[in-house]
């Protein structure tokens, strides 16, 4: 099998974050053991470990590191070895209290907990870059090395820090991006309640302010937080490229979770040498495997297409929500197999052993309290097995159907406040869009709105409030070229600097939609609305409404009822080769099938009718060859046609015309040909 990222792993990743700190030695024989007996093939290792190695300034203490991993080198384990900057030591603290971050109400965080830091500090930079230094000089060339964990999770919990020397560090990147002070005013339209500054050293971070601040000071500031974390991140990157050529760099990113929405991961993405994520479930009621999919999707698409790696995920409940159900039995192999199925090179958990102290003692893990007498444990083997039948699928790429547009800038900006609504979430439409296509078995990549999208027969844009004129110009192309778009409401508002295009609404986006929208009208909390097509047929919307005018396009839908009765609520323009439509409204997930059935239609993407609800199929290919994922969420047997026949690597049956995919199950078939 030839060797694919990470470094010296001829399988698929199987394992998790191992802690062996926590546990006396005596253990650590026991842990290895069952990893070999699950099939582990890479551990995480060191993640929170820096006040152990680093126990006073200047001394170090490797030598428990070093047993750790040559044990795992004499027992073929891969190791993905942690740079700890998460959280220093306590003596780095009490001698750079200024290190601890501080909130926009200016309030300093303290010692305790993990992840509290400011980015700019310089004594914080030094100390990462030091301890970064010393383990790469160590285990730089260590056998068991297959690649760098910089720092964890970057972007939580602290997202930005607001302190003095983020203010100076701030006026240097907005002297780099702006050049003068009068290019700030101008950008951010401070002549608005008298907000003019006369020189850079009078800009603040967006701290506390008795009434909304500067909408583009803030996004800005999003901006600025996520570029300085970057900084640290590459400089961390660097001196481990430099002093371990060829071992690769990844930060373990959480591209879909809203609790770390201040990552811009398309620029992230371009920095690591391999795209790992974290995925956790979130039971908030939603089919959580839709939320995975669409986890996965995102990740591979920040992965530019290439193969990824699921880093953590959970064999059972986490302890972290309100309420943290266990998995159902066959759940766990599932979620892994799913993201497995969407471009992951395997599947890593939080953690290895389940802790007895901390703060994530009632967090499942691989091997839980009760040992390997136990319902997880019997499962976590039995996902390895299946991982170790698929290791050919290795560096085979997920095909997609579709692209829907995705932007972490045009969401900050959307979340600033005194918006139309408060009940429009931009988040919310896009899971909403990406649920339509999930249910109609299309496969999706994410992409930036001003990337190249000729490869794609129907591109959706699900709430993109800020859309910069080139992003705008490059759907006009899209559509012309014979492409087909799909646009929510409140799209194309803003440019970068969350300024309103000039003329009427949606200024990106009037020519490709052939229309202006006159006036926003949401709706009070509650109330709905009827739109009627053609044929007559009703569907059901709720929280915005809005005055569409149409200048080019026809209309489909109109309101029947609302404020906007007899206006055009979904229409259709015929620009070029191609056809751009425009959902004025937010339909509730019928109305949402309607219409994307008719653009699915103007874009001949594949229907799939012969797929039941949540049975979910997926393909990879590559040089090793074509595989079809099924993978069955619900509670009843099914099957699931096939092309073309094949043989399925976990049974090793062969399988013709259809598979049956038995309830809660997985089957990955090798197409021949
Ligand atoms: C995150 C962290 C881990 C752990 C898990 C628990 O992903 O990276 O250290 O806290 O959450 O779910
Ligand atoms: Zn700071």
């Amino acid at each position: 099998m030839p060797e694919t990222t990470p470094k010296g792993l001829t399988r698929l990743a199987f394992g998790g974050d191992y802690n062996p700190e926590q546990w006396p030695e005596s253990v650590w024989t026991e842990d290895v053991r069952l990893m070999r007996e699950a099939g582990v093939t890479m551990v995480s290792v060191g993640i929170f470990s820096w006040a152990l190695l680093e126990p006073a300034p200047g001394t170090y203490d490797f030598g428990w590191l070093d047993r750790v991993l040559d044990l795992l080198h004499d027992n073929g384990i891969r190791v993905d070895l942690g740079t700890p900057t998460v959280v220093p030591p306590v003596w780095f603290f009490r001698a750079h209290p200024e290190a601890l971050p501080v909130t926009a109400d200016g309030r300093r965080y303290e010692f305790g907990s993990r992840g509290a830091i400011c980015h700019s500090n310089a004594d914080y930079r030094a100390a990462a870059a030091n301890i970064t230094t010393r383990l790469a000089e160590r285990y730089g060339d260590h056998p068991a090395l297959a690649m760098w964990h910089v720092h964890n999770e970057y972007g939580v919990p602290v997202s930005a820090c607001y302190c003095d020397s983020c203010a100076a560090h701030f006026r240097r990147w907005l002297a780099r991006r702006y050049g003068t002070v009068d290019a700030v005013n101008e950008a951010w339209g401070t002549t608005f309640w008298g907000q003019r500054y006369g020189g850079f050293d009078d800009i603040n971070p967006p701290r506390l302010t008795p009434t909304v601040g500067n909408p583009a000071q803030a996004l800005d500031y999003k901006r600025f937080a996520d570029a300085t974390i970057r900084e640290n991140f590459r400089a961390e990157r660097d001196i481990l490229h430099r002093l371990a050529p060829g071992v690769p760099v990844t930060t373990n990113f959480m591209t879909a979770l809203s609790q770390c929405d201040s990552i811009d991961y398309w620029a992230w993405g371009r920095e690591v040498d391999l795209v790992t994520n974290d995925h956790y479930l979130i039971t908030d009621g939603r089919r959580t495997h839709v939320n995975l999919a669409m986890a996965a999707d995102l990740t591979r698409s920040v992965a530019g297409g290439a193969p990824w790696l699921l880093l953590e995920h959970s064999t059972s409940g986490v302890n972290w929500q309100p309420r943290n159900p266990a998995k159902t039995p066959g759940q766990m192999a599932r979620n892994s197999l799913a993201h497995v199925a969407r471009g992951s090179e395997g599947a890593m958990f939080f953690q290895w052993r389940q802790s007895r102290r901390g703060a994530e003692k009632f967090h499942s893990a691989m091997l839980p309290h009760g040992g390997t007498d136990t319902r997880v444990w019997r499962e976590v083997v039995g996902l390895g097995a299946s991982l170790d039948a698929l290791r050919e699928i290795r560096a085979t790429r997920t095909v997609a159907d579709v692209a829907v547009l995705w932007d972490w800038h045009s969401w900050w900006a959307q979340n600033l406040e005194w918006r139309p609504s408060a009940d429009h979430d931009a988040r919310e439409r896009a899971d909403a869009f990406y649920e339509a296509l999930y249910d109609r078995h299309l496969t999706v990549d994410f992409a930036h709105p001003e990337a190249d999208l000729s490869a794609y027969p129907l591109v959706v844009v699900p709430a993109l409030y800020l859309m910069t004129e080139a992003a705008g110009h490059n759907l006009t192309r899209y559509v012309e070229g014979g492409g087909t778009l799909l646009v929510s409401y409140f799209s194309g508002i803003v440019d970068e600097h969350d300024a309103v295009h000039e003329g009427a609404c949606p200024g990106a986006l009037r020519d490709v939609l052939g229309l202006t929208v006159e006036e926003f009208a949401p709706l009070l909390e509650g109330d709905t609305v009827r739109v009627t097509g053609p044929d007559g047929t009703g569907l059901a919307a709720d929280v915005w409404t809005e005055f569409v005018v149409p200048r080019g396009a026809e209309t489909v839908w109109t309101y029947a009822d609302g404020p906007a009765a007899g206006y055009p609520a979904v229409t259709r323009h015929r620009l070029g080769e191609g056809t751009a439509w425009y959902v004025s409204t937010r339909l509730d997930t019928g109305g949402l099938d309607a219409v994307l059935a008719r653009a699915a239609e103007d874009a001949r993407v594949p229907a799939r009718p012969g797929l039941p609800r949540d049975v979910e199929v997926v393909r990879r290919t590559g040089e090793s060859g074509s595989y079809l994922f099924a993978i069955n969420h619900t509670g009843t047997d099914a099957k699931v046609p096939l092309d073309t026949p094949g043989t399925e690597l976990l049974t090793g049956e062969t399988a013709a015309g259809r598979i049956e995919v038995p309830a809660g199950a997985v089957r990955v078939v090798r197409l021949d040909g």
